[in-house]
């Protein structure tokens, strides 16, 4: 597969344009699948899970199309999955068709999603909630088998604020006979995106960013034209870059709002950091203090910016210690930080973390998406050449993420070694 070589040491000054949210893209374009119509979708980033979720979308005998970053669905001649050749399951985040096959034609195969480098990502609580809504499924080897009587709304009250598990519920229930309401529901600004779209198809939702969420089902939703918010982790995992390196970067993307605990805490680090409409703006001269971080939901300090913050503080002036409250193996990126010269001991879900002056060019791997970018930021800031494998997992949530940092002054070149490439 392909691998990032790179040249570190290099300050960072300049700006980019964040791309569109792949946490708010994924489970708007799972839903377009519910809608009987030709879907516009704006701003959607061209990464691989969203083109995976293309394919799937054509294998449910629906449409795509691109035009730069426009992405047109039309699913008028969609037909349920039949058998284990469509169907979710076969990538991660496409749980999210389950909801939109049933609401469509009240039955869905759906395969089990497997775990991930970052922990056992169960569903029981997807299939738990939409046995309350009811569906009945049953378990055939790798396989959900679903079947839908009559889609009546329900009250659900979510053990954990599951972001996937709300957005299934949202997508089902948006159909449903009846109210649904969803207790302790997630309020990640994704969540709140797809809320957006379903009621701009005719759908009627509200409370969502609270934790009660209260969908009045509808009979059916109409296509129309979407724009995927900016991605809040891409702009972090930039920002973290920056902040890593020393440099002047902004951001640009209506994000700041949605970045405010990252942004509070690369202040803590040292870092001058400004938010406005259109974007944000950091500072660093590549000093960083030592601080303290637990990942939680929405709207504190995410799981998914966790790698690239733990890169930065590998080179503070004291020691600092992260608690990752949200997978239960989402560390492996601090052992290949060791590589590279960094001074972190794991026990468990915390991550203590001893500041070195510097660190060292090394060989890499990067287990997933997020553990990619933060060894990128350990490579751009470490003294001498790298190499980040992994990329395949990288190009799943960034897109032209080494033409972006090229154009802030970084050496970065992405080595094709077999992958089919965005
Ligand atoms: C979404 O995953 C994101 N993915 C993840 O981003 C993100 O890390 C996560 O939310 C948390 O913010 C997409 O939106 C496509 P969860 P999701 O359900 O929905 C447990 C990235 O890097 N759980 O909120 O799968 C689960 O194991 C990715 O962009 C159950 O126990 O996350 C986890 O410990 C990584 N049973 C916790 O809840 C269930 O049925 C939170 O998971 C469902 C979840």
């Amino acid at each position: 597969m392909g691998s990032y070589l790179i040249e570190g040491g290099r300050q960072l000054n300049g700006s980019i344009v964040v791309s569109g949210s792949k946490n708010a893209a994924l489970p708007v374009l799972c839903t377009t699948l519910l809608v009987d119509g030709v879907s516009v979708i704006k701003n959607c980033p061209r990464i691989t899970d969203v083109l995976d979720t293309c394919r799937m979308l054509d294998d449910f005998g629906c449409t795509t199309k691109w035009e730069g970053n426009t992405l047109t669905v039309d699913s008028r001649n969609a037909f349920a999955s039949e058998d284990s050749s469509t169907g979710a399951g076969k990538i991660r985040s496409s749980i999210l068709f389950m909801g939109a096959e049933l609401g469509r034609f009240h039955k869905a195969v759906v395969h089990k999603p497997g775990g991930c480098q970052i922990g056992k990502r169960p569903v029981d609580m997807h299939i738990e909630s939409f046995r309350k809504l009811g569906v009945t499924i049953t378990e055939e080897d790798e396989m959900y088998i679903c079947s839908l009587g009559k889609l009546k709304g329900s009250d659900i009250k979510l053990r954990i604020p599951s972001v996937g598990t709300t957005e299934n519920i949202l997508i089902l229930a948006s159909v449903a006979e009846g109210e649904t309401i969803i207790e302790n529901a997630a309020k990640e600004p994704e969540v709140c995106a797809l809320c957006d779209f379903i009621n701009s198809c005719g759908g009627k939702i509200s409370g969502y960013g609270t934790e009660k969420i209260v969908i009045e089902g509808v009979k059916k939703l109409h296509a129309t034209e979407f724009e995927i918010i900016s991605d809040r982790i891409e702009t972090g995992t930039f920002l973290c870059a920056v902040a890593g390196c020393g440099g002047d970067i902004f951001v640009k993307g209506n994000v700041s709002a949605q970045s405010q605990a990252v942004m509070n805490k690369l202040e803590m680090c040292g870092c001058l950091v400004k938010g406005c409409d259109c974007g944000i703006r950091l500072v660093s001269s590549g000093k960083i203090n030592p601080i303290n971080i637990t990942t939680a939901v929405y709207p504190l300090f995410p799981t998914d910016m966790q790698p690239q913050i733990m890169s930065v503080l590998t080179i503070s002036s004291g020691i600092s210690i992260i608690t990752e409250s949200v997978f239960e193996k989402r560390l492996s990126h601090a052992f290949e930080l060791i590589k590279m010269g960094a001074e972190i001991d794991v026990k468990g879900s915390r991550a203590t973390i001893y500041g070195v002056d510097k660190l060292h060019g090394a060989k890499v791997y990067g287990h997933d998406l997020r553990a990619g970018a933060g060894l990128i930021i350990a490579a751009l800031m470490a003294e001498g050449k790298s190499e980040v494998f992994g990329s395949e997992y990288v190009k799943r949530g960034y897109e032209n993420i080494e033409q972006k940092l090229q154009n802030l002054g970084a050496s970065i070149l992405f080595e094709n070694t077999g992958e089919t490439d965005v």
